[in-house]
């Protein structure tokens, strides 16, 4: 089946449907956007993303018709049927809700990494804005250094996360994650797996980085990833146990909202 979309409730194929060019969300990355994961069509913690939604439009001074949004996302899915894939919801600043169902991009087992720097703009805190060039030139940067991901460490040696997932990782036997006031994405699945396994918030040198036991990556898209190696050394498991039990974990949690 063709990918479908919805631009204010008009639904057509993903591929031919417009927004006029003078739309800001296009000129200057103006807007604000959730990607949910469709499981048989149905979207994963679709009412935690509507919330954060209506929390970034509101943090960069967004007005936008809620109502309608979901109703036209709601619209998309019953035509699309028990589809695997995304559905991403975007809120341009020249007023547009265009929703797009695309398939799972392709989930290598497990992943490496490479650390590129990278600054996180304050004033977009608690933001999941349109303007994501930054995010995806640290991932192509890591790729040209032979990694498969990036993985965002500040000038000043914080790791933060990856360019689109929360970074976990082992140090002394024990699950931690960066905390969100490192200036990271209130992620999702973050979340989730904070609830479903126990996780301290903690953050990390990037001179700890060769002292990891395991790590993983974790996004609404990945679930939980095994992190291999991190600037070509390798970790001493993917996945190692932590990780292997927080996918486990995370995996019976969504089926049994998905089902
Ligand atoms: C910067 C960043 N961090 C983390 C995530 C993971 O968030 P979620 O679990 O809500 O998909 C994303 C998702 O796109 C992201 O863009």
């Amino acid at each position: 089946m063709d990918d479908l979309a919805s631009v204010n409730g008009i639904i057509g194929r993903a591929d031919e449907m417009t927004i006029p060019i003078t739309d800001e969300g296009l000129l200057r990355g103006d807007g604000v956007f959730e990607v949910a994961r469709l499981y048989a069509g149905r979207p994963f913690a679709w009412d935690e993303h509507l919330t954060r939604l209506v929390r970034s439009a509101a943090n960069v001074r967004l007005e936008f018709d809620l109502d309608a949004a979901r109703a036209e996302v709601d619209a998309l899915l019953a035509k699309a049927g028990a589809v695997d894939g995304t559905v991403r919801l975007l809120i341009t600043r020249g007023g547009r809700r265009v929703a797009v169902l695309a398939p799972l991009p392709e989930q290598r087992a497990s992943v490496t990494l490479g650390t590129v720097e990278y600054a996180p703009t304050r004033v977009l805190d608690a933001v999941k804005s349109l303007s994501y060039a930054a995010n995806m030139l640290a991932s192509r940067l890591a790729r040209e250094a032979g990694a498969d991901e990036a993985l965002l460490v500040t000038p000043d040696w914080h790791v933060l996360e990856a360019p689109t997932s929360a970074f976990f990782y082992v140090l002394g036997g024990r699950l931690h994650t960066p905390p969100l006031e490192d200036h990271i994405l209130d992620s999702i699945t973050r979340r989730h797996v904070l609830t479903l396994s126990r996780v301290a918030e903690r953050s990390l040198d990037r001179a700890e980085l060769p002292r990891l036991e395991e790590a993983f990556l974790a996004s609404t898209t990945r679930e939980v990833q095994p992190v291999a190696a991190i600037d070509g050394r390798a970790l001493p498991a993917a996945p190692g146990p932590l990780t292997a039990a927080a996918a486990e974990a995370l995996r019976r949690y969504i089926d049994a909202r998905t089902r």
